[in-house]
């Protein structure tokens, strides 16, 4: 019998299956580096688990409203006033499994097919199928290394047409690590609002800061471009949290309403003892955010140094999030082993191979001269993996 036509055209989460491969691969003894992570390699705070336990033993076992507990959605909103400076009432906010989930309800509720989403590159790689789940068709907006990926928007206004629905921003970025400026979100939003179109603000990475980089909602610029805003966060990356699958989207009562109605007959509510201890998360004390924040500054900037001293291979300095983009332009289609790497899927395939060193291809985010590294593991993975990449770079003819 014919399965979805829609469907069928879904991609799989590459990132999901290579992290997924080169787990399998540890698992039978093999001696893998994996740069592949894409969540903390830490420990979720012990006081979020006691929180967890406590809400077992309460008994708060049961199905809670479908849009999540109200003292969550009212701890959210005094998170996003006191660190976004954005304000919201519980009716404007949704919390979902996870803040994939959250994008996912965002464009089902927002889109008509034929309707299109700009995505600048590179993109999380979910972005671009997320939009065709809902019938909706990804553009993709260039972005420069030269400007560390910021948006460009010249390249933005291009991309601009009558049927133009939203914007996905994704500030701190996956894969990039660019964090937009003020003036980037200025420009951005000031075409949302002459364009009529929606600005999907994916704040995810927001904690995950370096070198004094500032984090700013989109949403916090004036009423108006709040009013166009549809801001998404989570639990997962700041809390090491990635396995409690908590998201949260906030944004206008109409919009939040439709997207509830769709939680409801999907999913209902997101598991009742992981809001609990996300509450507790949330009002909990910060600074052992501060200790993964300065753990994953010192790899990132042993991985950057290291990366740029091997000939033929390069990356700019990322801002945020725990990611490396490795510019490999220069060695592509070379030889390793006999073997010609025309792509980064090649070269991320023929590196896993030889060498035990997963990363992923910059295709899965629709950039094909770049692997991803992730800095969520130890230092000494970091070194004994750039020591690989060193020799399987050196072996290339
Ligand atoms: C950019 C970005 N957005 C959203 C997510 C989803 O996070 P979660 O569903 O774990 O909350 C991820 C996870 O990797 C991500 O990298």
């Amino acid at each position: 019998m014919e399965l979805s036509r829609k469907n069928l055209g879904i991609a799989a989460s590459l990132t999901l299956e290579i992290d997924a491969k080169a787990k399998r691969m540890k698992s039978q003894g093999m001696d893998i580096i994996g740069f592949g992570a894409g969540e903390p390699d830490f420990a979720t705070p012990s006081y979020i688990i006691e929180a967890a336990k406590e809400a077992l033993d309460k008994g708060y076992t049961r199905y809670t409203p479908s849009s999540g507990i109200i003292e969550l959605r009212q701890s959210i909103c005094h998170k996003l006033l006191r660190d976004n400076k954005v304000s919201y009432e519980p009716n404007e906010i949704l919390v979902s499994n996870g803040a994939k989930h959250s994008l996912y309800n965002i464009f089902q509720a927002i889109l008509n097919p034929g309707d299109e989403v700009i995505i600048p590159l590179p993109y999380w790689v979910s972005y671009p199928e997320m939009v065709k789940m809902a019938d909706g068709i990804p553009v993709f907006v260039d972005t420069l290394e030269e400007e560390n990926f910021g948006m460009n928007l010249d390249n933005l206004k291009e991309a601009i047409t009558s049927r133009t629905k939203a914007i996905i921003i994704n500030s701190p970025n996956n894969p990039s690590g660019c964090v937009y400026s003020r003036e980037q979100l200025e420009g951005i939003a000031q075409l949302a609002l002459e364009h009529n179109f929606f600005i999907v603000s994916d704040e995810i990475y927001e904690e995950l800061l370096y070198e004094g980089a500032q984090h700013l909602s989109v949403a916090s610029l004036d009423p108006q471009v709040r009013d166009i805003t549809l801001l998404v966060n989570g639990m997962s990356k700041a809390y090491a949290m990635t396995g409690w699958r908590i998201g949260y989207t906030a944004g206008n009562s109409k919009i939040i309403d439709v997207m509830a109605n769709i939680q409801s007959h999907a999913t209902s509510n997101p598991n009742s003892i992981a809001q609990y201890a996300s509450l507790a998360a949330l009002n909990g004390p910060k600074d052992i955010i501060k200790d993964m924040v300065s753990q994953f500054d010192s790899r990132r900037r042993f991985m950057v140094d290291r990366i740029n001293s091997i000939d033929g291979i390069s990356c700019t300095t990322p801002q945020g999030a725990f990611y490396v983009m490795m510019n490999i332009n220069d060695i592509l289609n070379r030889m390793h082993n006999g073997r010609v790497l025309g792509g980064s899927l090649d070269f991320a395939d023929a590196l896993l191979e030889s060498k035990n060193v997963a990363v992923v291809p910059g295709i899965a985010f629709g950039a094909d001269g770049y692997v991803r590294l992730s800095y969520a593991t130890s230092k000494e993975n970091i070194e004994e993996g750039l020591n690989r990449i060193e020799s399987f770079v050196k072996e290339l003819i």
